[in-house]
């Protein structure tokens, strides 16, 4: 309670007109009015000159006394600014004097009108104001209690109050300190500990700088136990650009979402930003970049700012080149938290980075559980240990002033872990007699419980946005509290270390942060489920109205919220129209994240949304059968075999039962497609029947998408059976297909297997690179593509007989596949450079290099290149004349290779027949060569064709059989001259005129 009243306003009618007097005093009773409610309290009524308020009515918070001295304070503020007008205007001044009292009152329904509060405190309140003289603010001795924590006070007489028998203690305020340390609760300690790990994350950090390379460091340890806290610390300490990024705990799904809180962060991005400023934000910080247009369209790209394919691999790349950007004015720390929540697809990241990423002074710092160690069991990691006795007692002493048995109790239940320390500290400040619960959970759960009702209905509203949330949120599931009231609430739970102001994201509001995730856990769990479903959906409600224009960014997690809400309402029975509504917006949401995760080849991430979605929509068959193709072809490609034939099956299924024509025929030919690779049963003939059915269907529907993945099954059937004019028709169509469909990841495919037709089959070279040429226009951007075309066309010069160019680009396909960290292509690159130089004619460059292949393709755990490689190995190894070593390539090669894999069958054959030749077993030579050569000439791969021949003319030749030797390569010849294999062309000439020549060649 506060009472005010004007101790110097007597005899102020007496010398002022009534006009006068009236403006004086509606501008005292205004600016008193606006002091108390800045600080949340409520005028009741004023009566006669004297003003009286209430603070914690109709809703209490643990701070309302404090809100009060410090609304009084604010009175005699805004009164000697007053007084200055009302001088120089009427030539009087007003003094006022204030007492305050807390305790129980009566207050009316103020629904009903009713505002009145009464009971003992307002009278009490009354006598103090009375007893005050001007400029004094009397406090009684419950409200003292209540403040002494920040307020300065002096003990004055007692006074004598109405019905009281005892005089009333009375203090005189002098001041109250400003700024948060109004808490009721010890606030944050002071560090403790931890100088080894300082010392540690110091070290790591002065390498970093000295030897400006990137070094990725984890700190591992369990919840509370101090990560975030020595993070924080640590940067405290260190000259460096500090950004940091936070996995969320939605599960699958968000796979940049710490990518685009660092890149937001480091270009000033706000939520509310038009996609157009984002952008350039982020070009404005790459703008000495000589490549920064295209780190930011990247980028851009992977915030979900703008549509477009961009593969994982570029998005690392554009990140990388962004941190190294910033990393150009000095150092930089990456602060990467909650790593154990992080999707694959980033945790590839950040390895990539810290393996390409060199020259710059850049120190990624995880932070993480141990769990994080499943997934990444060699990343360096340091251990944060429980604190010892002796600093948690440092810590419990810095938070409070416990008694020596309290104390004890504390460190022994908290167990080294500081979240613990704080959170028991806190309950025992509270509750002195409290039996200590067991875990942190259930400590954190009582706590919560203790909390005043508003206070818990707001937290756990709040725990519904996440770690991180927005008072607009909490506000939007509260249209039955008041805004006053939540500030009230919220500034409580900041006050009671529940929760942290944070930086918000959207202009106009303000967001906190949970102190620790715990509390936000132990709030949401106390949420009873039918109330869950509620505040998820219209937590996406607010969202999505929040975000505007740029929502594909919240895509993800508007699926999560909504799937929250149906899950929740199903666990409880209520699958209504409405709960089906909410499951088909989920899966909306969901499918359209997936599908984005699927433009950019993250198809571990895109499996998980689209099983998501199809998962929501059990109820709604035709719209799940909708995305079962797509969520087939997902799990083929993230290696999911099972999950890809379980949902093609069903697509087929339900596509026939559902008389979907459409459907039918696309997952058909998903399925077809699939087991084309996998299942050694499916002749590739019944798959090219399929394709055909298919395409007249397709056709028929005008359904551009289904025609180029016809095509494409066509195209790859071909490949199986290597015949190349077909493959290239077939792909040639389908990339007419996606062209028209707008369909750029498709495309990007298309792109890929056509290049390899133009290599391989029976294009001649001049045309071939052409054709190669405009593959790499087309694909333009996309450095996968780029590289594995280029190296292509580097073989086709060497064929030409230009290694000057044929080397100089695939030199540069290497340092564009390291600059993108493009592993896998990078790793087949040899099989194309061993090639240019065993045509030049250099076998130890030519060793050097499929070696190097040979490595990195071992190191991948991939074995249809690798086999390839070694066939060519042996090659080079057998021209050599160390024909023990080529051998055991060849059955290197034998033994990776599978049936289908051509290039492979048809090598491994010629060299051991060669070899084998040389040692004068001339049947068994004869009898492989002749098997490779008919392997060849069911293909229309010229090349392949014309060496198997070859191979099978050394034998022949050194079995003596002239005859036979020269229609051979003769034959060869041909081949060799219809693809302009110059090299090969004039190598078959020369033999054919000086057979002795051929033994070495
Ligand atoms: N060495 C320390 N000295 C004092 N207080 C500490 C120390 N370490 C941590 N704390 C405090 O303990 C609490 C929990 O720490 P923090 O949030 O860093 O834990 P965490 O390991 O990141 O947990 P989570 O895995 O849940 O994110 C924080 O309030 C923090 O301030
Ligand atoms: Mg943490």
């Amino acid at each position: 309670m506060l009472f005010c009243d004007v101790s110097g306003s007597t005899g102020l009618g007496e010398r002022l007109d009534a006009e006068s007097v009236r403006e004086i005093m509606l501008g005292y009773f205004g600016e008193m009015r606006r002091a108390i409610e800045r600080h949340g309290g409520t005028v009741e009524k004023f009566i006669g000159d004297a003003v009286m308020a209430v603070f914690g009515v109709p809703v209490a918070h643990e701070d309302d006394a404090v809100r009060a001295v410090r609304a009084a304070l604010d009175m005699g503020d805004r009164l000697v600014e007053l007084n200055a007008q009302f001088d120089e205007r009427f030539g009087v001044r007003l003094a006022v004097g204030i007492g305050l009292f807390s305790g129980e009152v009566v207050a009316g329904d103020a629904s009903r009108g009713e505002a009145l509060v009464t009971g003992d405190a307002v009278n009490i309140a009354a006598r103090l104001e009375q007893a005050a003289s001007p400029g004094e603010i009397l406090l009684g001795e419950p409200t003292y209690r209540l403040v002494r924590h920040v307020a300065e006070v002096e003990r004055v007489e007692s006074i004598d109050a109405k019905g009281k028998s005892e005089p009333v203690p009375a203090y005189r305020l002098l001041s109250v300190a400003s700024g948060r340390s109004e808490s009721v609760r010890p606030a944050g300690g002071q560090m403790v500990g931890r100088t080894k790990e300082f010392g540690a994350l110091r070290a790591v950090f002065s390498d970093v700088v000295t030897h400006r390379g990137c070094r990725l460091c984890v700190v591992l340890g369990e919840a509370g136990i101090g990560k975030s806290r020595l993070a924080a610390e640590f940067q405290k300490t260190i000259a460096a650009t500090v950004v940091y990024g936070r996995c969320l705990p939605y599960g699958e799904g968000i796979t940049y979402s710490p990518l685009a809180q660092i890149v937001k962060q480091a270009a000033g991005i706000r939520d509310e930003d038009s996609v157009e400023a984002a952008r350039s934000g982020i070009s404005a910080l790459l703008a000495s970049d000589p490549q920064g247009s295209r780190i930011a369209l990247v980028l851009a790209q992977a915030l979900g700012l703008m549509a477009g394919a961009a593969s994982s691999e570029d998005i690392a790349w554009a990140a990388r080149k962004f941190l190294e950007a910033l990393a150009r004015d000095g150092p930089v720390v990456v602060c990467l938290d909650d790593l154990q929540w992080a999707e694959t697809g980033f945790l590839d990241l950040i390895e990539s980075t810290a393996a390409l990423s060199s020259g710059l002074p850049i120190l990624l710092l995880g932070l993480a559980r141990p769990e994080l160690l499943l997934q990444r069991p060699r990343w360096e990691a340091l251990r944060l240990e429980p604190l010892a006795a002796g600093e948690a007692a440092q810590l419990v002493v810095e938070l409070a002033d416990l008694d020596d048995g309290t104390r004890s109790r504390v460190i022994a239940k908290a167990g080294g872990n500081p979240f613990f320390v704080e959170e028991l500290v806190a309950a025992v400040v509270e509750e002195p007699e409290l039996e200590l619960p067991a875990t942190l959970d259930a400590l954190l759960s009582a706590r919560l419980d203790r909390l005043r009702p508003i206070e818990r209905l707001l937290i756990e509203r709040a725990a519904v946005e996440g770690e991180v949330f927005h008072r607009g949120a909490v506000e939007a599931l509260s249209d039955d509290v008041s805004g006053p009231s939540i500030t009230a609430a919220l500034d409580a739970l900041a006050a009671a270390e529940l929760v942290r102001p944070a930086q918000s994201s959207f202009a106009g509001d303000v967001s906190f942060r949970f102190r620790n995730i715990l509390i936000r856990d132990a709030a949401y769990r106390g949420i009873a489920k039918k109330v869950r479903a509620q505040l998820h959906e219209r937590f996406a409600n607010w969202l999505l109205e929040a975000v505007g224009e740029r929502v594909a960014e919240h895509e993800e997690v508007l699926g999560y919220h909504l799937e929250q809400s149906y899950r929740s309402l199903t666990a409880l029975g209520n699958a209504d129209a409405h709960a089906l509504l909410v499951a088909g917006r989920a899966a909306g949401w969901l499918a359209s994240a997936g599908r984005r995760a699927f433009g950019r080849g993250d198809m571990a991430a895109a499996a998980g949304l689209l099983r998501r979605a199809a998962s929501l929509l059990q109820v709604d068959p035709p719209r799940r059968l909708e995305l079962l193709p797509e969520l087939g072809k997902a799990c083929r490609f993230a290696g999911d075999r099972t999950g890809a034939e379980a949902a093609l099956r069903e697509a087929v299924d339900q596509a026939a039962t559902l008389g979907d024509r459409r459907l039918m025929t696309l997952s058909r030919v998903e399925h077809t497609f699939m087991r084309l690779y996998t299942d050694p049963g499916v002749e590739t003939e019944d798959a090219i029947r399929v394709a055909e059915e298919a395409l007249g269907i397709f056709a028929e529907l005008d359904d551009e998408r289904g025609l180029a993945q016809a095509w494409a099954l066509i195209g790859h059937a071909n490949w199986l059976l290597c015949r190349g004019a077909r493959m290239e028709e077939a792909f040639t169509r389908a990339l007419e297909c996606t062209q028209r469909a707008g369909d750029p990841r498709e495309q990007g495919w298309v792109l890929r297997m056509l290049a390899l037709v133009y290599y391989h089959g029976p294009t001649p070279v001049e045309r071939a690179i052409e054709r190669c040429e405009d593959i790499v226009r087309l694909g333009q951007g996309h450095g996968a593509i780029e590289v594995s075309t280029r190296a292509k066309i580097a073989g086709l010069e060497a064929m030409r007989g230009r290694f000057d160019i044929a080397r100089e680009l695939y030199l540069q396909c290497r340092k564009v596949g390291e600059e993108f960290g493009l592993g896998p292509v990078l790793a087949a690159l040899p099989n194309y450079s061993g090639p240019i130089e065993l045509l030049a004619g250099d076998l130890d460059a030519a060793e050097r290099e499929l070696r190097t292949g040979f490595e990195a393709l071992q190191a991948l755990g991939e074995t249809s290149t690798l086999s390839t490689n070694a066939a060519l190995l042996a090659r080079t190894l057998e021209l050599q004349g160390r024909l023990d070593e080529a051998e055991r390539f060849t059955i290197l090669s034998e033994q990776k290779a599978a049936a289908d894999d051509v290039a492979s069958q048809i090598t491994w054959r010629g060299v051991r027949a060669r070899i084998l030749a040389r040692r004068g077993r001339l049947e068994e030579a004869q009898r492989l060569a002749r098997d490779g050569a008919g392997i060849a000439a069911r293909t229309d791969f010229l090349v392949w064709r014309g060496e198997a021949l070859l191979d099978l003319a050394q034998v022949l030749w050194l079995s003596g059989d002239a005859a036979a030797f020269s229609a051979s390569a003769e034959e060869a010849l041909r081949f060799f001259d219809a693809k302009g294999h110059v090299v090969l062309r004039d190598l078959t000439r020369a033999v054919i005129a000086k057979p002795v020549a051929l033994g070495t060649a």
